[in-house]
């Protein structure tokens, strides 16, 4: 029996019906109020929401009534039968908006009319007007969920539980709170939190009992309000409607109810399914934040930025490049040394081509660039620098096919950095002085000389002005893939304007290739014939212009070709590895012509017009013999040279000689440390 009853129940509480059979038996239940809207009264805002079934007594809208009424009257039967007794359970949610007080509250009444349209919002509830308040005839029984203080109805609080008969002036009223039987003590509850509140309203025995507490509470084992009312005196014709009111006033807030079971009896009473309830929809408040979460926030904030800055200084420092003014015009040829320090992967050491007193050369790659190689050279002094990146600028436009292309340039506090194609050769000492490369043949080496007498041609001659090259050697000639000369290394040349005086500017250069006035009268065109002709003599012989490890007669290579031509087998000279098959026209041309060139006589020497001629063989050399005053006589190797400096730099992987330099005082930039190796050569 019991479980048939409970099957029915089940049954009826799964589709939300009213189980309406009698007057006797008189209960209902709303999980939501989807279903059985039919049976509702509203009026004013009051309306259902879809589709979650959410009734809705105000909205938030200033001076607002909402009414929801069952629309059938509930008759509390013949006073004969038995006395008057009901039970009501119902979830309501008052939803302040953010940020503003909210108002006014709602209330659960017993009404002998639906129609409380006349009655008043604000602090009547949507219950009274200022003429029905405190009259008997009104006939209207309400708990109230008050959530604004009014004075002129002695309210004890905004946040306040009463019974009402007739009249706003409850004749009960409690602070809003609940009994936990688990903890023993009263806890207060907040009317206006937004969060589902439950209220249980029993009435037996003409005492009517109201209770409070949250939604996943159980019903509190003591009462918030427990007051005699004589409810059959307030409506004589037995018989009341049951429902809802809701106002606001200037103070808003939205007034839910959930879900309402209400039966006859306590017993009878079925319970609302709190998971089958509409959720309320929750306004996002402005969120108090704790100090303590700020002080974090702040400090999190401070530290990202200390790191992002620091991150910032590191970047700025690492990529740090000295800009001037004057430099603009050349902005074109300018790297940003960020971009040279991808290319070469950070200046890794494994990309490194050579290293010497003058810097480190690194090879690098740049998108649509190519191959580069990127000399990093270390000046300390800023002055004259203006004038140097001018001359490497300039020197950039300078275009013939064997010089190596000079791309650009970068300028760092202490650095300068040149950027120039990479030539996959290597350079001419590689393959004359180490076994890593193979040996060339005559007809390699003479292209080769072709190629550097050429393009030195232009230096002297071809362009707007006389550019001096001043380091020829094997190491600054580079070799590309099919072994064409290029002369490279600018680092130390000078410019002088045509006809003007050539001798006042520093001298500089390499032991073996100096001139012998170089040291008196400064570099010339001349000089850098002199240079050359050492250079041709070192390709065709495979040794260096000085080689203090050979025999005294050999030592020096000027003296020795000369030497070798005197005794008639000029043909010794030359370097065994070419295993005899060369030609000999072109070997005697080139080596007499190495000798001529490196006269002490400055004005014996050919221009470098002259040497393309002869060693074209266009031109026929003018005839002169070993005995010729200044022919084959070597230049005294640092004796006697009061303005040179030599320092030297141990564990330099450059094999090249002694490089020397020489200068005026007031031109004492970018010249090249002087390097002497570790084997003393
Ligand atoms: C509240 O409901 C009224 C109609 O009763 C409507 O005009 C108003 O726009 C609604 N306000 C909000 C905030 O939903
Ligand atoms: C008060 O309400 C009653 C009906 O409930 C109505 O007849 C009366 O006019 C209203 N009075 C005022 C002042 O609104
Ligand atoms: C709890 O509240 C009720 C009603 O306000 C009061 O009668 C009762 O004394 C309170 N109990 C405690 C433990 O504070
Ligand atoms: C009302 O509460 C009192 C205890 O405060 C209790 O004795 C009585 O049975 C309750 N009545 C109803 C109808 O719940
Ligand atoms: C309630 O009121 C009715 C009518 O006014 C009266 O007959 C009855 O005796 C009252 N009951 C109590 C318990 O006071």
């Amino acid at each position: 029996m019991a479980q048939r009853l409970h099957l029915l129940l089940s049954i009826i509480f799964f589709v939300n019906l009213i189980c309406f059979s009698s007057q006797q038996d008189f209960s209902f239940i709303y999980n939501g109020f989807n279903q059985g809207q039919a049976n509702l009264h509203l009026d004013g805002a009051a309306r259902i929401q879809s589709p979650d079934g959410l009734l809705q007594l105000t909205n938030a809208t200033t001076q607002q009534m909402g009414h929801a009424f069952f629309n059938r009257q509930f008759d509390f039967g013949s006073a004969s039968s038995h006395s008057l007794s009901f039970s009501t359970h119902f979830v309501c949610a008052l939803v302040p908006k953010p940020g503003v007080d909210g108002g006014h509250g709602i209330a659960f009444v017993l009404s002998s009319s639906m129609d409380l349209t006349h009655a008043d919002p604000t602090q009547y509830l949507g219950l009274f007007n200022i003429s029905t308040n405190g009259s008997p005839s009104s006939h209207l029984l309400a708990i109230e969920l008050d959530t604004v203080q009014s004075a002129e109805f002695d309210d004890i609080d905004k946040n306040h539980v009463g019974i009402d008969e007739n009249s706003l002036q409850s004749v009960v009223s409690a602070s809003a709170s609940y009994y936990s039987d688990r903890e023993g003590t009263n806890k207060s509850l907040t009317l206006l939190s937004g969060d589902p509140i439950q209220i249980w309203i029993d009435y037996e025995d003409t005492l009517l009992n109201v209770t409070l507490a949250p939604l996943r509470n159980q019903k509190p084992s003591k009462p918030l309000l427990s007051r005699t009312i004589n409810v059959t005196a307030m409506f004589p014709d037995r018989k009341a409607f049951i429902g809802f009111s809701g106002a606001t006033g200037s103070l808003i807030s939205y007034q839910y109810i959930l879900g309402w079971s209400f039966s006859r009896s306590r017993a009878s009473l079925q319970s609302l399914d709190i998971s089958k309830l509409p959720r309320v929809p929750r306004l996002t408040k402005p969120k108090k934040i704790s100090p303590l979460l700020i002080v974090l926030l702040v400090i999190l904030a401070l530290i990202v930025i200390a790191v992002l800055g620091g991150l910032c200084i590191y970047r700025r420092r690492k990529y740090a490049e000295v800009k001037e003014a004057w430099e603009k015009p050349y902005g074109p040829l300018r790297y940003s040394y960020k971009s040279l320090y991808k290319a070469t992967r950070g200046f890794n050491k494994d990309d490194r081509l050579g290293k010497g007193g003058f810097g480190e050369v690194f090879k690098g790659n740049m998108p649509l660039v190519g191959d580069i190689a990127v000399k990093r050279l270390s000046h300390d002094a800023e002055q004259g620098m203006k004038q140097f990146v001018a001359e490497v600028v300039t020197m950039g436009s300078l275009q013939h096919k064997n010089l190596v292309p000079l791309l650009g340039y970068c300028r760092r506090k202490g650095q300068l950095l040149l950027v120039s194609k990479y030539m996959e050769g290597g350079s001419v000492d590689q393959y004359l002085f180490h076994g890593d490369k193979p040996p060339l043949s005559w007809s390699q080496r003479i292209a080769i000389l072709k190629d550097i007498a050429s393009a030195l041609c232009y230096l002297h001659t071809g362009a707007s002005q006389v550019v001096l090259h001043r380091d020829i050697k094997a190491s600054n000639v580079m070799l590309n893939g099919n072994l064409q000369g290029f002369l490279g290394d600018f680092g130390m040349a000078r410019f002088d304007d045509h006809g003007a005086n050539l001798s006042a500017t520093a001298a500089v250069g390499t032991i073996g290739y100096m001139a012998l006035e170089l040291t008196s009268t400064g570099t010339s065109t001349k000089t850098d014939v002199y240079a050359f002709g050492a250079f041709m003599l070192e390709v065709t012989c495979g040794r260096r212009p000085f080689d203090p490890d050979m025999p005294v007669e050999k030592r020096h290579l000027v003296k020795w070709v000369c030497e070798c031509w005197r005794k008639g087998s000029l043909f010794d000279a030359i370097d065994t590895r070419l295993r005899g098959k060369f030609i000999p026209g072109e070997v005697e041309v080139v080596l007499k012509l190495g000798l001529l060139c490196t006269s002490i006589v400055p004005d014996s020497r050919p221009t470098m017009e002259q040497v393309v001629q002869y060693i074209n063989r266009h031109q026929t050399m003018p005839d002169f013999s070993p005995d010729t005053p200044g022919i084959g006589v070597s230049t005294p190797v640092l004796m006697g040279v009061p303005s040179l400096v030599l320092t030297s730099t141990s564990g330099t992987s450059s094999a090249s000689p002694p490089s020397v330099s020489s200068f005026s005082a007031n031109n004492s930039m970018f010249i090249s440390h002087t390097i002497i190796n570790g084997d003393g050569r």
